[in-house]
């Protein structure tokens, strides 16, 4: 939890596709091992058609999701 004017993390919804996320944050799969990143703002898919679980691949684009938001 931040106490300063910036959060530590944030995770930022985008139009149509991924979920944007900045900071240090540890991300896990399915069974709880940490995903290893090589970034320090990463996105993760949420339309379910990344052939690169969980980072977004750009197939949101072509596969018609929508977030609604
Ligand atoms: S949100 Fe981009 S591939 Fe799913």
């Amino acid at each position: 939890m931040s106490t300063g004017a910036e959060p530590d993390v944030v995770i930022t919804a985008c139009p149509d596709g991924p979920l944007l996320v900045r900071g240090d944050v540890e991300i896990r799969d399915a069974e709880g091992v940490p995903v290893p990143r090589r970034r320090a703002t990463v996105a993760l898919c949420r339309c379910g058609g990344t052939a690169i679980p969980p980072w977004c691949d750009g197939t949101h684009k072509v596969n018609g999701y929508t977030s609604g938001t």
